[in-house]
């Protein structure tokens, strides 16, 4: 009993050290993540979300659309974001915001960026 205990004591600080160099690693991919799908939504040629939503930090947008805010309040689900990027029109066959995913606009891995990104605005 009392060696397994100790084990753990030391096994415990070692685990730590182990994780630590993950952390930093994780969140440079998450930072990488947000500016590509920044970068994506911006781009003229690309998403161009500027086009029709008003979105933090991106230059001459327009207000076709409802601006691009407190997302995660008015989309806890992220697979619903995902799905309104994807293709609007399931939810409203009328939109005139563009099919990205179904008309293959953006790719699936960059859609997946987009969606970090205004999920995180
Ligand atoms: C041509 C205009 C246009 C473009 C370009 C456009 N959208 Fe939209 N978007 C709209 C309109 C209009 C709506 C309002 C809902 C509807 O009509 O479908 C909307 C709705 C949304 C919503 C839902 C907002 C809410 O409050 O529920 C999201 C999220 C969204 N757009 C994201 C994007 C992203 C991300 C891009 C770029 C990859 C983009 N849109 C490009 C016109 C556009």
């Amino acid at each position: 009993m009392r060696s397994r205990h100790r084990t753990r004591l030391v096994l415990a600080p070692v685990a730590l050290l182990l994780l630590l160099p993950a952390l930093p690693a994780a969140a440079q991919d998450r930072a990488a993540t947000l500016e590509q799908g920044q970068q994506l939504a911006f781009d003229r040629s690309k998403g161009n979300c500027l086009a029709c939503h008003v979105i933090e930090g991106g230059e001459s947008p327009g207000n076709v659309g409802p601006p691009l805010m407190m997302m995660q309040a008015r989309y806890p689900d992220k697979s619903e974001l995902r799905a309104q990027i994807w293709d609007a029109h399931e939810k409203n066959p009328d939109s005139i915001m563009p099919p990205y995913g179904r008309t293959y606009l953006l790719q699936e891995s960059e859609i997946d960026k987009v969606t970090e990104f205004i999920w995180s605005l």
